[in-house]
C-alpha cells in the first residue's frame, strides 16, 4: 500500500513525497542480466573484461583492472549526483528523469554513482557493471532499465612519467585557465591522460567490433569530467554514440583522499553496443525469458559474434490517444510514457508525443500520443489491442488525472 514503506534486499525505505518508484520497475532489481551466464548482455560484458584483462597486465601477468559487477543499484542521491559535482538544479536530479526511492535514496542512473566510494576504498583501476534506472520514452532503443559499464584509470606518478618518457609535472604551478583542462593540471599531464583515455578506448573498441571500424571524437561535457568527450563508432551503416569520457574533475579525487593523481573515466550503455554487434533489433528482447531469444547465447565459444535471428517478425499496429492536460497538478510526458509501460503491458513498442496544442480560450493543453503495439511471439488481433488501449485510457484518467477527448 502507499503508506508502506519499500522493501529491497531485506532493507527498508520509507515513503515521502519523492517516492515515484513502481512495482514493475522495482521488480527489475535483483534481475541481473549482466551476470546471467548466456544472456548477451553478459556475454558483451565479457567481451569488455577480456579486453582489459588482456591490454592491462601487472608485473606477474596479473590483471590490473578489479571488476565490480555486483553493487547494489540502491544508491544515495549523494552518491549519484553530488560525488559527481552534478549541479543542484541538473535537470536528471528531477523526479520526471529519476527513480527516487524517497527524498536520500534512489535506483542508480549510471554506474558511475559507484566511482567515489571505489577511489576512497583505494582503487585505481576498476569497472563496475550493472543495471541503470531512467524514466525516458518508450520505444525500439529505449527501456527505462538498461546496464551500464564504468571504467576508471588513475595514474600512479611514476606510470605518467613512464609513459611520458620522463619526469612530468601533474599540476600546474600557474593553474592557468584554458577550455582544454581543468586549471589545477598542467598541459602535459592532461594531454598525456587524454590521448592514453582515447587510445585506450578505441583499442577496446577496435577488438570487440573489428580493427576496421570507423570512429569519431566528439566534445561533450559531463559534470563530473574535463575535458570530456564522445566516442562514435560506425557500424551496419549508422553512427553509434558508444560512449562518454574524460579526465576526472580534480574536486572529485580531492573528496575521496586521491587529491595527488589524475586519472580518466568512461561509461558506456551495454544494450546500445550490443543491440548492433548481435543485431538485435528490440531492446526489450533482452528481457525475454523466451527461448527463441535465449536458446541462441547458449554456449557460445569465446568471442563469437553471432547474428540474433528474429524467430519472425510479428506485425505492429498504433492507435493514438488524445487527452487535455491536468490543470490542477503537474504533468510530464515521462509519467505517461512509464503509466503505459506500467499497464499496457510487454506489447508496447514504442509511445510517442505525436501533436500538441493549448487552447487559447480556456489556456488548456492536449496532448495526443500515438502507442504502437507489437508482441514479440504472435500477432495481435484488434480485439486485444483496444483492450490494451482501453485500459492505458482508464489509467491514465485515474492516476494522472488527464481528460480523454
Ligand atoms: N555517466 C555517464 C552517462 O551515463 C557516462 C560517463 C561516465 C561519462 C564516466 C564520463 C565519465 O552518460
Amino acid at each position: 500500500s502507499l503508506t508502506e514503506s519499500i522493501v529491497i534486499e531485506g532493507k527498508h525505505y520509507t515513503r515521502d513525497e519523492f517516492t515515484n518508484v513502481t512495482p514493475k520497475i522495482l521488480s527489475y532489481v535483483g534481475i541481473n542480466n549482466h551476470n546471467r551466464l548466456d544472456h548477451p548482455i553478459c556475454l558483451f560484458k565479457q567481451s569488455i573484461i577480456d579486453f582489459f584483462y588482456g591490454h592491462f597486465k601487472g608485473r606477474t601477468g596479473n590483471p590490473i583492472f578489479s571488476i565490480y559487477d555486483k553493487i547494489s543499484p540502491v544508491v544515495t542521491t549523494n552518491e549519484n549526483f553530488d560525488l559527481l559535482l552534478v549541479p543542484k538544479d541538473h535537470p536528471s536530479r528531477n523526479k520526471t528523469d529519476s527513480y527516487y526511492l524517497n527524498k536520500s535514496h534512489m535506483l542508480r542512473a549510471h554506474a558511475t554513482a559507484h566511482q567515489s566510494e571505489l577511489i576512497k576504498m583505494g582503487l585505481d583501476n576498476f569497472i563496475i557493471f550493472g543495471d541503470v534506472y531512467r524514466r525516458d520514452e518508450i520505444d525500439r532503443t529505449h527501456y527505462p532499465v538498461f546496464h551500464q559499464a564504468d571504467g576508471v584509470h588513475i595514474f600512479t606518478p611514476n606510470e605518467l612519467e613512464i609513459i611520458n618518457g620522463c619526469n612530468i609535472n601533474i599540476f600546474d604551478p600557474e593553474k592557468s585557465n584554458s577550455i582544454e583542462k581543468q586549471s589545477i593540471y598542467s598541459k602535459e599531464a592532461t594531454n598525456i591522460v587524454t590521448n592514453h583515455l582515447k587510445s585506450t578506448l578505441v583499442s577496446m573498441m577496435k577488438q570487440v567490433f573489428g580493427k576496421d571500424i570507423e570512429y569519431r571524437w566528439i566534445s561533450e561535457s559531463f559534470p563530473f569530467t574535463h575535458p570530456s568527450f564522445e566516442l562514435e563508432v560506425y557500424y551496419n551503416n549508422q553512427w553509434i554514440e558508444a560512449l562518454g569520457c574524460g579526465v576526472i574533475r580534480h574536486e572529485i579525487l580531492k573528496n575521496v583522499g586521491a587529491g595527488n593523481r589524475i586519472g580518466w573515466a568512461f561509461g558506456l550503455g551495454i544494450e546500445r553496443l550490443a543491440m548492433p554487434f548481435y543485431s538485435i533489433p528490440d531492446i526489450r528482447l533482452f528481457w525475454s525469458n523466451d527461448s527463441g531469444f535465449l536458446s541462441q547465447f547458449e554456449n557460445l565459444p569465446k568471442n563469437r559474434r553471432i547474428k540474433y535471428k528474429p524467430v519472425s517478425i510479428y506485425p505492429q499496429c498504433y492507435n493514438d490517444l488524445s487527452f487535455w492536460l491536468p490543470q490542477e497538478k503537474p504533468f510530464c510526458s515521462n509519467d505517461f510514457y512509464e503509466l503505459v509501460g506500467e499497464y499496457g503491458g510487454p506489447c508496447i513498442e514504442q509511445v510517442k508525443l505525436i501533436d500538441q496544442f493549448e487552447q487559447k480560450k480556456t489556456g488548456r493543453i492536449s496532448h495526443c500520443y500515438r502507442i504502437t503495439y507489437r508482441h514479440l511471439e504472435k500477432t495481435l488481433t484488434q480485439e486485444e489491442v483496444n483492450k490494451m488501449h482501453q485500459l492505458i485510457k482508464t489509467y491514465a484518467t485515474q492516476n494522472l488525472g488527464v481528460q480523454i477527448r
